[in-house]
């Protein structure tokens, strides 16, 4: 019996000792301290042995299993504090590093697209305009030819804001309605820019944000027609994107455009991607600034910054952009 238990003993401390890793360990375990394990033999042996050695073989049946669950408990320690100090070495920043040797960073990949984008437009004659983020309903949705219950305000899901008369003041869902504020202060002939935030209750996805970036773009002339948009968005797609791209404009419908259309470009590999609308400024925009449509006429455009940086750069999912993580941020 003596024999046996020193054995089993000293089998079980080097098993656990010798564990190489934390289910390793859960196993060894099991096994020594298990129901059928050999010290729980024993201990059932101890009603056959006679009754004046049970006391002792019972204390050293009970000593060598607290001593096999001690060094269970103190490997199981030194494996998970290994594992801990593996995590720490992958995932560690120095930032004493960053500290002592000052480096140069860089802006986040929307600025860096929505600069771009000015730099083309403005290659390209056009000038740019900003409006605020918290919109009044009237700029955001009703110039725009979509009164209080024009159904297709539900396309856009709007965060409401708490100010004035009740559903009066919104945080914008696009920025069109900067092309009503321009209009307001400026007379025409208009070519405008309008990069900016928007807000929309949209679940981030790999291809949604709740909060995003867009970029307007308005003309407004006299004699504007449809082939100038078309010619516009050609030009710009090869100046953004590089000579082998080209567009497409697909038929759609935005309230505030007539006709209206959806702007897609064609990659070198022959795949298509979906950019944007635009579309003919419909005659009731240009009333509702007091323009004279039948003197003025111009085009209209918007399409996410988002989305164009996440395109540049083969990134996979847009919420990547946005956590803030230096070893995402660091490859651009
Ligand atoms: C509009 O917002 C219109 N104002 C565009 C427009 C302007 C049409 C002028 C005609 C004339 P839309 O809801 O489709 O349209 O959004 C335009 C682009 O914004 C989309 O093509 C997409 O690139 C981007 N976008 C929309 N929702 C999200 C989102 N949740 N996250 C990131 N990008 C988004």
């Amino acid at each position: 019996m003596t024999e046996d238990l020193t054995r089993a003993r000293a089998d079980a401390l080097a098993a656990a000792a010798a564990a190489p890793d934390l289910d390793a360990l859960k196993a060894v375990e099991a096994e020594v301290l298990g129901k059928r394990g050999p010290l729980a033999r024993a201990k059932a042996g101890l009603g056959a042995l006679p009754a004046a050695e049970r006391p002792a073989a019972g204390r050293a049946v009970n000593e060598a299993m607290v001593d096999v669950q001690a060094a269970v408990e103190a490997r199981r320690a030194e494996l998970a504090a290994g594992a801990r100090h593996l995590q720490l070495a992958a995932e560690r920043l120095d930032l004493t590093e960053a500290l002592g040797r000052p480096r140069r960073g860089h802006a986040h990949l929307v600025t860096q697209a929505t600069e771009r984008l000015e730099d083309t437009f403005i290659g390209l004659g056009f000038q740019i305009a900003e409006g605020p983020e918290v919109e009044t309903d009237w700029h955001n949705f009703e110039a725009l030819n979509m009164p209080p219950s024009h159904p297709a305000r539900s396309e856009w899901d709007t965060l409401w804001v708490d100010h004035g008369r009740p559903g009066s003041t919104l945080l914008r869902t696009h920025t069109s309605p900067v092309q009503i504020r321009v209009m307001q202060e400026q007379p025409p002939p208009i070519y405008a820019i309008m990069p900016g935030r928007v807000f929309r209750r949209d679940t981030a996805d790999a291809t949604h944000m709740p909060v995003f970036h867009q970029i307007e773009g308005l003309v407004v002339d006299r004699g504007i027609t449809f082939t100038d948009l078309a010619g516009t968005i050609e030009a710009f797609t090869k100046a953004f994107f590089g000579a082998d791209f080209s567009s497409r404009l697909r038929p759609s419908y935005f309230p505030f455009t007539e006709p209206s259309a959806e702007f897609d470009i064609r990659r070198p590999d022959g795949t298509w991607l979906e950019l944007g609308g635009c579309g003919m400024v419909h005659p009731n925009v240009l009333q509702a600034v007091g323009l004279d449509p039948e003197e003025w006429s111009g085009f209209a455009f918007g399409f996410g910054i988002d989305r164009m940086a996440k395109e540049r750069h083969g990134v996979a999912d847009l919420r990547d952009m946005f956590v803030n993580d230096v070893r995402f941020i660091e490859q651009f």
